[in-house]
């Protein structure tokens, strides 16, 4: 997606160590008119899905769910990174591994939320190595529910997780895919 690629180049800074940071339009301070544009064009790319829930996970992703969840005209459910006192008979839970943070945790989704009727369209901000979203896509497996499809808007290409949900059969939508990027003179290509 064009527009979300040339934010990127305009405002995206590159760190050490493969990090892109987008705080003043995605990760801390959000622009809306842009998810906007982004949930326009998730709409157009899952136009033959019968979504009728959104699914994301604390933190950052909730913001752009939210947004894709008013086109979509649906609810949106966020999974929680839990304590293990929220482990019990009321949630469905499983873990995910994260590699920049190098510890587990528990992510879980309230039983109420998500069901064997649901047929559901996963968002988040930022895929890396796909843990989260293999997290999110196990969750509502347990379900019994559906993965319709997943929309991130930031791919790091590079990395594996792209190449592992692909190959898993989901259909993913990412509207940047970022090829590579050089902190040394902040340059960056996308697919
Ligand atoms: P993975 O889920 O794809 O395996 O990712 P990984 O463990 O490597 O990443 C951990 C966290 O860092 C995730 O957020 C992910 O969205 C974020 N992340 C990964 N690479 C980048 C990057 O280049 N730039 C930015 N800005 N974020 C990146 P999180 O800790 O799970 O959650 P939260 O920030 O949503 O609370
Ligand atoms: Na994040
Ligand atoms: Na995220």
């Amino acid at each position: 997606m064009k527009l979300l690629e040339d934010r990127i180049r305009k405002d995206g800074i590159i760190r050490e160590g493969n990090v892109l940071k987008v705080d003043s339009f995605i990760n801390h301070q959000m622009d809306i008119k842009l998810f906007e544009e982004m949930a326009k064009e998730w709409k157009r790319l899952f136009a033959d899905k019968k979504i009728n829930k959104i699914l994301t996970i604390e933190a950052s992703g909730i913001g752009i769910a939210a947004i894709v969840a008013r086109e979509f005209n649906v609810p949106v459910v966020f999974a929680k990174k839990s304590k293990s006192i929220n482990l019990d008979d009321n949630n469905f839970s499983t873990k995910i591994q994260s590699f920049t943070h190098s510890k587990i945790y528990d992510v879980i989704v309230s039983k109420k939320f998500l069901s064997p009727e649901d047929h559901i369209l996963i968002i988040d901000d930022f895929l890396a190595n796909g843990c989260a979203l293999l997290g999110l896509t196990d969750l509502v497996e347990s379900a019994g529910a559906t993965v319709e499809g997943i929309g991130i808007a930031i791919e790091k290409g590079f990395q594996q997780g792209g190449k592992i949900i692909r190959e898993k059969g989901y259909q993913l939508e990412s509207l940047a895919i970022v090829e590579s990027m050089n902190a040394a003179d902040n340059t960056i290509t996308f697919r």
